[in-house]
């Protein structure tokens, strides 16, 4: 069999571990041909291929980014533009061209999307789930999600020890457009007194009642996480709204720091450098098996796999029934009412 590899969307770090666990699968276990697609699915319409072997495969198991890159080259999506809307027949003719038994699309919520189209289009597809931001439907934990609340739960640490040197409030913005993982699991690993997700919502006077409260104890300073995608009045970074509403709300100097791309980039964790191996591996054993159409993922703890058609257009988001808020409330931390 012959099987070609892209990564789109947003880098991720474990993307090279994946490559590496269904390359060296297919190749040394299962005897396949493996080829690489640079870019994502540009890179399908261009026939922009590497080949890969077991050489070319070594080395890149820590490496953060995505050898093959990446882009957010949705070729489903319907523009005007003439020429766009034949995207998907161009991709299946590559396909074919290129001899492609099955292509491993390892990518997040719009590439799972896409690998369904491409399935119900005729191409035999296996999606293969990433992002730090942790919030595909169907799967338990995403690789790269360990590796970005390590670095958050650091920067927090750090946070802590200005924060008290200078009493001040430290708000420290998370990745997290429309779920709350790693605001949730950096905030509590470190210690925060506020953590704001976008599914919970937010009364800012709660919040400064609540660093008021902190004040009065003898606390004169305190740690907000909040995640990028919390609703603002005014649109802009929700960092700097929060932190200027604090400061005016209860005359604490407050700072703010956003983690940006530093969450995403280097090295993946040695959690995430695992999870993505076995995903890799996984994938690659359905390929061997013939089961198409699927997504691999993590279930109570052990590899299994889905229809993409569950997947596709689904968000997996912060209940407010989590233990970890659960837990968090009891022990005073607040989350924004
Ligand atoms: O990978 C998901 C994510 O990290 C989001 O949390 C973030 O909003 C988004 O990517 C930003 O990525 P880009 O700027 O590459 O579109």
């Amino acid at each position: 069999m012959k099987i070609g590899i892209l990564s789109s969307g947003g880098d991720c770090p474990g993307i090279n571990a994946t490559i590496r666990g269904v390359g060296k699968t297919a190749i040394m276990h299962y005897g396949m041909e493996v080829i690489g697609i640079h870019s994502g699915f540009i890179g399908l319409l261009n026939k922009d291929i590497q080949v890969f072997d077991e050489r070319n495969l070594s080395g890149i198991l820590n490496l953060g980014g995505t050898i093959l890159g990446t882009s957010r080259e949705k070729p489903f999506r319907k523009l005007l533009a003439s020429g766009d809307s034949e995207k998907p027949e161009i991709i299946k003719r590559n396909y074919e061209e290129l001899g492609l038994d099955c292509l491993v699309c390892i990518g997040g919520n719009g590439t799972q999307k896409t690998a369904n189209l491409l399935s119900q289009i005729g191409l035999n597809v296996i999606g293969v789930p990433k992002t730090i931001d942790n919030d595909i439907w169907g799967t338990d934990i995403t690789f790269g999600f360990n590796t970005a609340v390590n670095i958050a739960t650091e920067s927090i640490d750090r946070l802590h020890s200005t924060a008290s040197s200078h009493k001040r409030v430290m708000v420290v913005e998370v990745m997290g457009h429309h779920a709350g993982w790693i605001a949730l699991y950096a905030g509590m690993a470190g210690g925060a007194d506020v953590i704001l997700l976008p599914e919970l919502g937010y009364d800012i006077d709660k919040v400064n009642e609540a660093i008021l409260n902190r004040a009065r104890r003898g606390k004169p300073y305190s740690i907000v996480v909040v995640a990028e995608g919390i609703e603002t009045p005014d649109k802009k970074r929700p960092s700097d709204y929060i932190t200027r509403a604090i400061e005016a709300g209860t005359g604490i100097e407050t700072r703010d720091t956003v983690l940006g791309y530093t969450q995403r980039g280097g090295n993946p964790s040695p959690f995430d450098r695992n999870l993505a191996t076995r995903l890799g591996g996984h994938a690659t054993e359905l390929i061997a098996n013939g089961e198409f159409g699927r997504m691999v993922c993590i279930k109570g703890g052990g590899v299994a796999s889905i229809p993409l058609s569950e997947v596709a257009g689904k968000l997996k988001l912060v209940t407010p029934d989590h233990d970890l808020i659960v837990q968090g409330k009891r022990m005073g931390v607040t989350f924004g009412k």
